[in-house]
């Protein structure tokens, strides 16, 4: 195992469980340098005080569709439902001490049952699309064999409603929460998991037919891999980074086995990955520091982009896991066809920078959200999203998350003034707006998220909703930041 891998385990091992979602984008434990982190700036950026007042310039093309982000296991609640088996994050968050207050996803926002409730918001924010994922164990109990009808009907009448109100709908075959008989057999570590994978997706395909326009495959690799398998933050919960490399191979697998299930339908709707990008950048103008963010992107970025839009592995990536790596040993011949079969789109997800230092450390430049792994950087959006058209190609992209965490209060007059909320996604929308003007193909853009929600190990201590959540009464209330959406997407453009 290479230098680069070692160091990034033995630093984040070290981070106890309760900084779980801190080591999400490897910045938590590194030092933080530059000037402007402070305590005050951790939550600084939700106490801003926005200009709302419409610029009227930065319109969004015709057709640009806005819409709003969540995943079943965060929000649907109804855990032992209509048949629903158990997935690795039932375990994982019943598991003491794997989330802040030991909280977990057994009633959520209650999505399940309220889920007519949820459509009428969506309607009356404007939404143009809804980005939601499929459980898989609702679908297959134990990851396999016969489809739960009573599943495959909540899905039918979530995409149905949101047909009814004219709203888009985006659906992820799976967001983090594998069926746990499935991690009985090994999980991701199990090159079966990947057919087993292909199998439900093709299930869900037949099920909800043509009624889904953009399906996307798997919600942020990279984060299966790096919290679940190197730092075990999130379920499975391993530490493990030979095993997580294999994993991530696995995960393209079936990303791309399930791309050819949908071919094998018939089916005209599109599909494609939905990938965390993190552009890298070198802390300190020396070429150490230079080289070492190259191969840090390789692992953040290319290990990912490259094998689904290129067809090949990054070569520095592989040479540093080495060739007795699980996951170079696991690579089968015919394997990088399958994961680059071709995609209709790709779905970006965008949250934080990251620099590098000349040991390969990874260091703070910015202030940081009430998640310490999210620096607010909005040109960080533009310069993904642009490098992703200059070095794959016009391949349409759509950003199914961009959000932050903020101290949400539900005031006594009924109201959340999320005010640092507005000026983030302001400044986000302005940066994805230019990246379009210098001819970046972006097709639509997904706050993350639509509601509060459970925020995996950090339980419900963070709110990223553009709709606040009073968890004791279920009572859904607009945030300033919902209001000011709104008339976003209906001039479509700031
Ligand atoms: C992303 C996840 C999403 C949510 C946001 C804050 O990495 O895909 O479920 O946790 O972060």
């Amino acid at each position: 195992m290479s230098l680069l891998t070692r160091r990034r385990l033995l630093r984040d091992a070290a981070l106890s469980a309760t900084a779980a979602g801190a080591a999400r984008a490897g910045l938590a434990g590194a030092a933080v340098a530059g000037t402007a982190a402070s305590t005050t700036a951790l939550v600084a950026g939700c106490d801003a005080d926005p200009d709302e007042a419409p610029h009227g310039s930065l319109r969004f093309p015709p057709g640009f569709r806005w819409g709003a982000a969540t995943s079943a296991y965060q929000i649907e609640g109804a855990a032992k439902e209509d048949g629903r088996g158990a997935s690795v994050w039932d375990t994982f968050s019943h598991t003491p001490g794997r989330t802040r207050n030991g909280d977990t996803g057994d009633v959520a926002a209650d999505h399940y049952h309220r889920y007519a409730e949820d459509l009428d918001l969506m309607r009356d924010l404007g939404l143009g699309s809804y980005r939601f994922s499929i459980s898989w164990s609702r679908i297959q109990a134990d990851g396999s064999g016969r489809p739960n009808q009573r599943g495959l009907d909540f899905y039918r009448r979530l995409v149905d409603g949101l047909h009814e109100r004219d709203i888009a709908p985006m659906a992820t075959l799976f967001h983090w929460d594998l069926p746990q008989a499935l991690q009985d057999a090994g999980g991701w570590e199990n090159r079966d998991t990947a057919e087993r994978f292909a199998e439900y997706a093709d299930i869900v395909f037949r099920g909800l037919g043509d009624q889904v326009p953009v399906w996307l495959t798997i919600n942020e690799p990279k984060t299966v891999v790096q919290n679940g398998y190197i730092w075990g933050h999130h379920a499975p919960g391993q530490r493990d980074p030979e095993a997580a490399y294999l994993v991530a191979h696995h995960l393209q697998l079936a990303h791309g086995l399930a791309v050819q299930a949908l071919r094998a339908t018939g089916a005209k709707t599109r599909i494609g990955p939905a990938l965390n990008l993190h552009p890298c950048y070198p802390a300190e103008d020396t070429a150490e520091a230079t080289t070492a963010t190259r191969l840090y992107d390789g692992y953040e970025n290319r290990l990912y982009l490259d094998s689904i839009l290129k067809g090949a592995y990054p070569e520095d990536v592989l040479a540093d896991l080495g060739p007795d790596s699980r996951m170079v040993r696991g690579i089968r011949d015919g394997d990088l066809k399958i994961i680059s079969s071709p995609v209709d789109l790709v779905a970006v997800q965008y949250y934080t920078p990251i620099y590098v230092t000349a040991e390969g450390d990874t260091v703070s430049k910015w202030p940081t959200s009430e998640a310490s792994w999210q620096q607010i950087y909005p040109e960080g959006m533009y310069d993904i999203l642009t490098r992703v058209t200059r070095d794959y190609g016009p391949v349409p992209l759509t950003i199914t998350e961009n959000g932050l965490p903020c101290p949400d209060t539900l005031t006594a007059d009924g109201t959340v003034d999320d005010a640092g909320r507005i000026d983030f996604l302001r400044d986000h929308f302005a940066a994805a707006h230019r990246a379009v003007s210098d001819g970046v193909p972006l097709e639509s853009y997904h706050v993350w998220s639509l509601l509060d929600n459970f925020e995996w190990a950090e339980g419900y201590d963070q709110r990223w909703g553009l709709v606040y959540v009073d968890y004791p009464t279920q009572r859904r209330v607009l945030k300033r930041s919902a209001h000011w959406y709104r008339t976003v997407i209906r001039d479509n453009g700031l």
